[in-house]
């Protein structure tokens, strides 16, 4: 989709990123700026800063960035057209109308798709509490559901007749084509149609919009004949690994972890009890795009899976995903009852609470599930059990657990702690020297780091210099070519900037990186780290000096890179000739 210059202008500029960001992050202000805890990566001591003069965000530990935009669109999981939407509609802000027809039609199938949903889910709603829902009810009231979690939940009924949610679908005008798409009715060879989910308790599941897209219906009596609970199937607003149940209202927790827990009654449970930041996967194993969506969220996961050996091995599955992801990840097991639900109905809410408290890191989780396939009373198992160790260790990447744990196996099995660590060091080792990215900075020394430094101030100081004064422009100009920045990044900011000069704009530095929506992760947070950077030039003679000593590095580097570069010694002569005229240059400014 695509938004003008102004449209998009308006919307961040009704967007303040200090109001936005304040929704998600704690900030105190300290000098211009504001601090908090880093939305992106798990820490305890501010690094995150949010400019409300330039409208920009960064942080200094994990180096996420950008403007207002951004943030939403990776806090929000996103696409940019959303973000655009999602901050319009946060300020009444009425977006002109989409001329591109598919993305128009494409819109309309999925809002008739949301519509049919949540005309689904009031007609289950309603029949939970008509005549009909008598034994449904029952079921709830068995299972200790309360009325106001029923409602929160938006828990209903499926009627055990064929077709009444279709007919119902029907009367409210909605076609039939469509409502086949929704996946709640299916249609048979001889032109009939049926509903989906007939006879059962109804649990909506919720997107982070707050659209119902789904159901998962269970059944009313165990009968092993029938899949004890049914969900609804991917549709054009529904994917299965993409929306955990319960993200809706965990999100809004304000818990730092999210309790990833197998079932619809395990999250309910929960979240009665006051544990309202669990989350389930529904209906298929928990996957990388699950791990993918949750980690927008959050980077702690607490792994409380059903007691038996099926639940166990979910989570052996599960952990590596979520390492993978870079979530870290506890383990939790409940005792003296199936699953989380359960616990909860025995022993309480409190109990819950000091369970929790219990969780063990997956490491441990591992260590000692593979300890339970040996018996160490023969050599061949200790081995065998050292090497499954050793592999699990190989994974931790933190020294210190690495040290605790090979203490602790160590004198379990009665094998040196230093025959486990050389273990451990040979299978680190092997993967370390696997090549990772492109090598660089692998043996720079630290001159040549302090020389970079400098190099990227005076860049990014020039780029700040000429988005603060446009006239700048015609001087610098004469002197400098863009091609000297010999980083792209430089030349598309140093494009951008001159375009907004063009255009008369007065230059936030939130502006520029609206312009880079289209780049990678990195090339946002570097563009937003570059322009974070920006010092306030004083006087007019400040800026000149400044300018000068930002022109006469660059120029200066680029001529060098030239110099290691050329081909003949007339290039070199000619190449030392501008070397000289540098200082000269610069003083026609
Ligand atoms: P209760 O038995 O009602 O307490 O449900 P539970 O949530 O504890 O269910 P269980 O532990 O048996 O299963 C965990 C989750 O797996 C459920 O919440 C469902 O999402 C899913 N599930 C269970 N049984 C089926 C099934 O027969 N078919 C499908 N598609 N999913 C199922
Ligand atoms: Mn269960």
């Amino acid at each position: 989709m695509y938004f003008s210059e102004e449209v998009l202008a308006d919307v961040r500029m009704g967007n303040d990123i200090v109001d936005v960001i304040g929704e998600y992050v704690k900030l105190k202000k300290s000098g211009a700026n504001y601090f908090g805890l880093c939305p992106f990566h798990n820490e305890k001591t501010p690094s995150f800063s949010v400019s409300p003069e330039k409208q920009i965000y960064r942080c200094f530990g994990c180096g996420a960035g950008g403007n207002v935009f951004r943030f939403i669109e990776q806090k929000e999981n996103l696409t940019f057209p959303e973000t655009v939407e999602y901050l319009a509609k946060r300020i009444n802000y009425t977006l002109p109308e989409n001329n591109s027809k598919a993305d128009a039609y494409k819109r309309e199938i999925k809002q008739q798709l949301w519509d049919i949903h949540k005309a689904a889910a009031r007609f289950y709603y309603e029949c939970l509490n008509a005549d009909m829902g008598a034994e449904a009810r029952a079921y709830l009231d068995k299972r200790g559901v309360q009325p106001n979690i029923r409602k929160k939940f938006g828990l209903g009924y499926s009627p055990d007749e064929w077709n009444r949610l279709n007919d119902h679908l029907l009367e409210l005008g909605f076609d039939q084509e469509m409502i086949l798409k929704s996946g709640l009715v299916n249609g048979s060879n001889s032109g009939r149609y049926y509903d989906k989910f007939r006879n059962r308790l109804m649990f909506p599941i919720i997107d982070v919009y707050g659209h119902i897209i789904g159901f998962g219906g269970r059944q009313l009596r165990d009968n092993k004949e029938e899949a004890k609970y049914l969900n609804s199937p991917d549709t054009e607003i529904f994917n299965k690994s993409f929306n955990p149940y319960n993200l809706n209202f965990a999100r809004h927790a304000n818990k730092r972890e999210f309790i990833l827990v197998e079932g619809y009654m395990d999250v309910i449970a929960l979240y009665q009890a006051g544990f309202k930041n669990a989350v389930a996967a529904l209906g298929t194993a928990f996957n990388s795009n699950h791990a993918s969506v949750l980690k927008r969220y959050t980077q702690n996961i607490i792994v409380l899976f059903d007691s038996d050996a099926a639940g166990e091995n979910a989570v052996l599955r599960a952990l590596p995903v979520l390492k993978e992801a870079g979530i870290s990840a506890k383990v939790l097991q409940v005792k003296n009852a199936k699953d989380p639900d359960e616990y909860i109905k025995s022993y309480g809410a409190e109990a819950f609470a000091k369970l929790l408290s219990t969780a063990v890191n997956g490491t441990m989780f591992r260590i000692e599930n593979v300890k339970k396939k040996y018996s160490l009373d023969n050599i061949d198992d200790k081995i065998s059990l050292t090497r499954d160790i050793v592999e699990i260790l190989a994974q931790t990447d933190d020294p210190l657990e690495l040290e605790l744990y090979i203490r602790d196996v160590a004198k379990q099995i009665g094998v040196s702690p230093e025959a486990i660590l050389s273990e451990v060091n040979r299978i680190q080792g092997v993967k370390d020297r696997t090549p990772k990215g492109n090598g660089n900075g692998l043996g720079k020394s630290v001159k040549n780091i302090e020389v970079d430094n400098a190099l990227e101030d005076a860049k990014s100081g020039l780029i700040s210099l000429l988005a603060l004064d446009g006239s700048l422009f015609e001087s610098v100009e004469r002197i400098f070519d863009k091609k000297e920045f010999l980083d792209d990044l430089y030349i598309k900011l140093y494009d951008i900037v001159k375009k907004l000069h063009a255009q008369n704009a007065s230059i936030q530095a939130a502006d520029i990186v609206t312009y880079l929506n289209g780049e990678t992760d990195e090339v946002q947070s570097r563009a937003a780290r570059i322009l974070m950077a920006q010092l306030p030039y004083g006087s007019d003679e400040q800026r000149r000096h400044a300018l000068a000593d930002d022109l006469r590095l660059i120029k200066t580097n680029y001529i060098d890179r030239m110099m290691l570069e050329a081909e003949d010694d007339e290039q070199i002569v000619r190449l030392v000739q501008q070397k000289k005229n540098v200082e000269n240059i610069i003083k026609s400014l």
